[in-house]
């Protein structure tokens, strides 16, 4: 059974990557990942691929038992995983909760972690790891402080696991969206201590323009996927401009 597995699914960019996986690849069946059982429910009806609805709070050990046993029973062909599960805080150090601190460094980097060694061993040539980054990646940022490092992390992560799985022949990239405005991010972002530690996101791009790019991208087995001119030019200056003063310019413009 050549299936795909996409955490995340119930809203944004993951539900996006459902969608387009279904119309651009063939597949017998489509795995979804995410806390909110109804929205993934209302996903399967209708559905031209069959999709199963797996209800999983990423930040519980004992979702990775539940989904561990499950492929074990199944042994599916897994040839795509998008890892698209992930959340951000916008505030300072002392405006975001510990507990929601934990959480992103949980979610957006321990459970990636885990369900792509989960998966592996059910990948075979050809298959492909999209794991959602973000431009946050490319540099600290104040405000977006834990979030941004989560992100450093999966970046670093994703380069150095495609070259460990060149020989395997299974495609490892890290996608590194700008701000997306028709997903529920910002949203979730803003209900901290300081709603408005960043007050506009110029420029933003949508969900759907992300995933095709991104699609795109994981099957040239690009390490990173930048989606979008913003996305693409932040990487590039990044690369020249001492950190400090990107900083110094992020500060800047947050507060415009
Ligand atoms: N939107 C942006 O501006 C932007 C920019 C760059 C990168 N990104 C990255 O893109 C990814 C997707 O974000 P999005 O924009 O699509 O946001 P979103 O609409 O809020 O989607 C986040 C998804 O993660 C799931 N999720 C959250 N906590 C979970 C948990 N504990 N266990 C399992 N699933 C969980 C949510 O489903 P449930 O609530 O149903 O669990 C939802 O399906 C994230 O990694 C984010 O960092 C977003």
């Amino acid at each position: 059974m050549r299936i795909a597995i996409v955490t995340g699914a119930s809203s944004g960019l993951g539900r996006e990557f459902v969608k387009q996986i279904i119309q651009k690849k063939r597949l017998d069946a489509v795995w979804v990942i995410a806390r909110r059982e109804s929205r993934l429910l209302e996903m399967a009806q209708g559905s031209p691929v069959p999709i199963l609805p797996i209800p999983l709070d990423l930040t519980k050990q004992e979702s990775f038992s539940a989904l561990r046993a499950l492929l074990e029973e199944e042994k599916p062909d897994i040839r795509i995983l998008v890892n698209a599960a992930g959340f951000g805080k916008i505030g300072s150090y002392a405006e975001i909760s510990i507990s929601d601190s934990e959480s992103m460094i949980n979610l957006n980097c321990r459970a990636l972690v885990q369900m792509t060694l989960l998966v592996l061993p059910y990948m075979t040539r050809g298959a492909q790891i999209l794991e959602v980054c973000s431009v946050a990646s490319f540099q600290p940022l104040p405000a977006l402080n834990v979030y941004a490092a989560s992100k450093a992390f999966v970046q670093s992560y994703s380069r150095s696991l495609r070259w460990e799985l060149f020989g395997r022949g299974i495609h490892v990239t890290a996608v590194c969206p700008y701000w997306i405005k028709d997903t529920e991010f910002i949203s979730i972002a803003e209900k901290t201590d300081h709603p408005k530690g960043v007050r506009h996101f110029p420029l933003a791009s949508c969900a759907h323009g992300v995933v095709r790019a991104a699609l795109r991208d994981g099957k040239l087995n690009l390490p990173v996927s930048t989606p979008g001119p913003v996305a693409f030019l932040q990487r590039f200056f990044t690369k020249f401009i001492p950190h400090e003063l990107v900083i110094a310019c992020w500060e800047g413009l947050r507060h415009l």
